[in-house]
């Protein structure tokens, strides 16, 4: 399931997140990338050495954890805190899938999701789609500023070369409770479901046996 969010930050957020990225000094992007998918990368990162980045990153997680769409969607275990990335004219990030195991700070973490919430006004650039590639074919994504596009980690994707401007995206990736991403779908369709249910009739018989089925549901696949 590949799905698009939007607004997952505001405008005030967006806004103080450009400002100190246009503040702050990025690095080459191959120093994260594993040693295939470096020989694609053309980009460039924001040191989270740096106190007013690490903050951002800080309060973008804090965000996230406070999302129910993408808490319900993502369901996650663990999180890599996420990075500032920046495309400027010129750079792409050519196809490769990412790492499937990556480094946190409370140990090696398989991922399972990965996200990108795009920064800037799509008119603000040119090109710098994300480009999925999945048997269904291409495709692309170009969100507004604020959105977020969750996808499996396991999906070859690319993003296609900055022609114009520059392209600024916060980067992420996490082990989810719940491993393979049709059970997660499952879960993801009851939960909206019920809630739908309870915004419309309130807590009836139905909401309560669709909640029971959800908690067993995940009883029987969390990893935790
Ligand atoms: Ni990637």
């Amino acid at each position: 399931m590949i799905l698009c969010i939007d607004k997952v930050l505001t405008d005030d957020q967006l806004q103080r997140i450009r400002q100190t990225l246009d503040a702050s000094d990025f690095r080459d992007g191959r120093e994260t990338a594993g040693w295939h998918a470096r020989t694609v990368k053309r980009n460039q990162q924001a040191s989270s050495q740096e106190p007013a980045i690490a903050a951002l990153r800080d309060e973008v997680m804090q965000t996230l954890s406070a999302h129910t769409l993408f808490q319900i969607a993502a369901r996650p275990r663990r999180m890599k805190p996420v990075m500032f990335s920046r495309y400027q004219q010129g750079m792409t990030y050519g196809n490769h899938v990412d790492d499937a195991v990556m480094p946190t700070p409370q140990g090696p973490m398989r991922t399972d999701l990965s996200f990108t919430i795009f920064l800037g006004d799509p008119d603000s650039y040119e090109g710098g789609e994300l480009v999925t590639e999945t048997t269904q074919g291409e495709q692309r994504f170009k969100l507004p500023a604020g959105s977020m596009i969750l996808y499996p980690s396991s999906t070859l994707h690319r993003v296609d070369p900055v022609t114009q401007g520059q392209r600024l995206a916060a980067v992420g990736w996490l082990q989810s409770q719940v491993r393979h991403p049709e059970q997660r779908e499952v879960l993801f369709d009851l939960d909206t479901t019920r809630r739908q249910i309870f915004e419309r009739d309130g807590k009836t018989a139905e909401f309560d046996s669709i909640s029971k089925s959800l908690a067993n549901l995940l009883r029987m696949w969390a990893e935790i």
